[in-house]
């Protein structure tokens, strides 16, 4: 029976810090709002027109690599996971295997669509590779550049303060003894919209169950980027954030729970939960329904803000950096967001 494991990590953060107090330049918001409501003290953001996704995803996966020993000829499959790629299409995957050079091995480039829980998913994936001997290197990376697409206006002050730039990345490998012992992925797509990127898009003003957009009918042309959204400024990303957060702080400990009991584990056998970082407050909350200590759960999201599908790679990089996973330890990822999909995972840290 071949295992996967977690062979090497890396993240990346562009060099822009942006305090709370600078927004608040822009926005009607303040610093003690937004470290009350969320935690967050300042985020990064990358620079325009020299960075973007896949640049950032390139400099994480190349940490990863060099980590893993694993030249780029010798990566088999990539998977990229992100909700702020350069283009509509093609996919970040394609984009960073030219960034890094790798196309002359034509290795299979995926994209993953899942948001916050892309990474989830994107391991998911990878570990299934794995585990049937497909694929034996395998490049997973999360990584946004929420910077480029968000309303610095106070009708976006919601949405805006949480979000931040950054990416990370993993290489797997297969693994005599256990790596990876689970991942549970979930999805409900009931309140799809209510944290959602509409416009543009392709649903040319006609949403599945939802009235509210009512854009002209046009037959042909226009479907992405109608007039009306342009003169609107109707095309920024928008959250219901007080659902989401009640949502995510139910399902975050349930998915938790359910890797768990799955494996014959309990929450005092975990060495270190790496959230994702959408909230301090969400974490802070989980880490008590699951009766954690403070150091069972890495949270960096006061200095990074959410980086959605980048944060668990960042989080989990900054940990292990930084001592806080070894050989042996039981670590366990979790994710929630966007769709609403949401998983978790359970490793046996290799390295
Ligand atoms: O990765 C998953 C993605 N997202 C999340 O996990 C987010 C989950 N949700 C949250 O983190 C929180 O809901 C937020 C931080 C987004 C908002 O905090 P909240 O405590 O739920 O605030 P609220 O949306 O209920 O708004 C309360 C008030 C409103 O004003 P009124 O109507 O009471 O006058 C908002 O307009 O706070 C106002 N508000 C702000 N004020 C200052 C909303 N955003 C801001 C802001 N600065 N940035």
């Amino acid at each position: 029976m071949i295992n996967s494991k977690i062979a090497g990590l890396g993240y990346y953060v562009p060099d822009r810090v942006v305090s709370n107090d600078e927004l608040s330049q822009m926005m009607d918001t303040s610093n003690e709002w937004i470290i009350e409501r969320t935690g967050i003290e300042q985020r990064r953001y990358g620079q325009r027109n020299k960075e973007t996704t896949t640049t950032m995803g390139a400099r994480a996966a190349e940490v990863a690599m060099q980590r893993a020993g694993v030249d780029k000829s010798e990566i088999d499959f990539i998977i990229f996971a992100t909700l702020s790629p350069d283009y509509f299409f093609p996919g970040c995957g394609v984009l960073l295997q030219r960034e890094l050079g790798m196309t002359k091995s034509e290795a299979p480039a995926l994209d993953v669509r899942n948001q916050c829980s892309g990474f989830l998913y994107g391991l998911s994936i990878a570990d299934q590779f794995i585990r049937t001997g497909q694929y034996k290197n395998i490049l997973l990376v999360g990584a946004e550049m929420h910077s480029m697409g968000l309303d610095y206006t106070t009708r976006g002050r919601n949405v805006t303060v949480i979000f931040g730039d950054g990416a990370g990345a993993v290489v797997l490998q297969p693994s005599e003894s256990p790596g990876i012992l689970r991942t549970c992925l979930h999805a409900d797509g009931t309140h799809a919209e209510e944290l959602a990127f509409i416009n543009p898009g392709a649903h040319g003003g006609y949403h599945l169950g939802v009235e509210r957009f009512g854009y002209p009918e046009q037959e042909f042309g226009g479907i992405f980027l109608t007039e009306k959204m342009w003169t609107e400024q109707d095309y920024y990303p928008n959250m219901n954030g007080q659902l989401v957060f009640k949502t995510a702080v139910t399902k975050f400990p349930e998915v938790i729970m359910e890797a768990l009991t799955k494996e014959g584990l309990k929450p005092s056998d975990i060495n270190m939960l790496i959230p994702h970082q959408a909230n301090l407050r969400i974490s802070q909350f989980v880490q008590r329904q699951l009766g954690l200590k403070d150091e069972q759960v890495w949270n960096n999201i006061q200095r990074y803000g959410n980086t959605t599908a980048a944060s668990v790679p960042i989080a989990l990089t900054e940990a292990w950096e930084a001592g806080k996973i070894n050989k042996g330890d039981l670590v366990c990822l979790a994710a929630f967001g966007s769709g609403f999909t949401w998983g978790s995972a359970l490793i046996r840290w290799q390295i």
